[in-house]
């Protein structure tokens, strides 16, 4: 008897001791990535389907709908996915806050006004998203300064203007150029 539980000490200490993450569970909060996402959410003007009504603050942000946080840093968000919502509103600038952004996809919904310039300024982003919208104005020439972008597609939007030069250079763009810039190729 006492051996068993002896034993089950050892167990739950070896178990806390081979995964500590599970031991402290709750997840912090990054104060600069909930007050992007809030900001993001107060520049959306319908949303007949509530996808954003789990965006409040009895849920972590992490458990949000459309929003993935990383494996590494679990507080930090890395992917923001909202596709065929029919979201309409602008893009809020404040979520070149969320630095460790890898992925934004709203593509298929009715997000007006411009790309924000400050989309450039996220130095991990891979994949951005944002066809099939209602977008004006011009592709920010910030975003061939995100080395990392490897997919953009702005396609089905009302941008006018010329591939910004250095975005062309972007050596890790793939294949998805051509559908992504089809529209207005100089
Ligand atoms: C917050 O989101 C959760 C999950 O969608 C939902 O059950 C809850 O009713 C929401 N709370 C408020 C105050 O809207
Ligand atoms: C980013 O966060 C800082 C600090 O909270 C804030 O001052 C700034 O306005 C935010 N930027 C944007 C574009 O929202
Ligand atoms: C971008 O979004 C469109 C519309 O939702 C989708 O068809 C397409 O597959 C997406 N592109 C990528 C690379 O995921
Ligand atoms: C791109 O980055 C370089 C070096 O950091 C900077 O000088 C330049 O102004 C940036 N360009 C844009 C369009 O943000
Ligand atoms: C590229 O464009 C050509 C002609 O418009 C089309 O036939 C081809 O399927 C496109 N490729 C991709 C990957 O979209």
């Amino acid at each position: 008897m006492e051996l068993c539980n002896h034993l089950l000490a050892i167990h739950v200490v070896l178990f806390l001791f081979l995964f500590p993450h599970v031991a402290t569970k709750e997840l912090t909060t990054s104060k600069t990535d909930l007050s992007a996402l809030l900001l993001f959410k107060s520049q959306i003007s319908s949303d007949p389907f509530g996808v954003l009504s789990s965006w409040n603050e009895s849920l972590h942000y992490c458990q949000w709908q459309g929003v993935l946080c990383g494996r590494r840093h679990p507080d930090r968000v890395t992917a923001l996915v909202l596709e065929s919502k029919q979201l309409a509103g602008s893009i809020s600038p404040s979520i070149a806050n969320l630095t460790f952004l890898q992925k934004v996809s709203l593509s298929d919904n009715h997000f007006h006004g411009n790309i924000p310039i400050e989309i450039g300024y996220l130095s991990r982003l891979r994949t951005l998203n944002l066809s099939i919208n209602f977008l004006e104005g011009t592709i920010p020439s910030t975003l061939g300064n995100s080395s990392r972008l490897q997919i953009i597609q702005l396609s089905s939007n009302n941008l006018r203007g010329t591939i910004p030069p250095n975005l062309v250079q972007c050596k890790r763009l793939q294949s998805h150029k051509n559908h992504t810039f089809h529209h207005r190729k100089p």
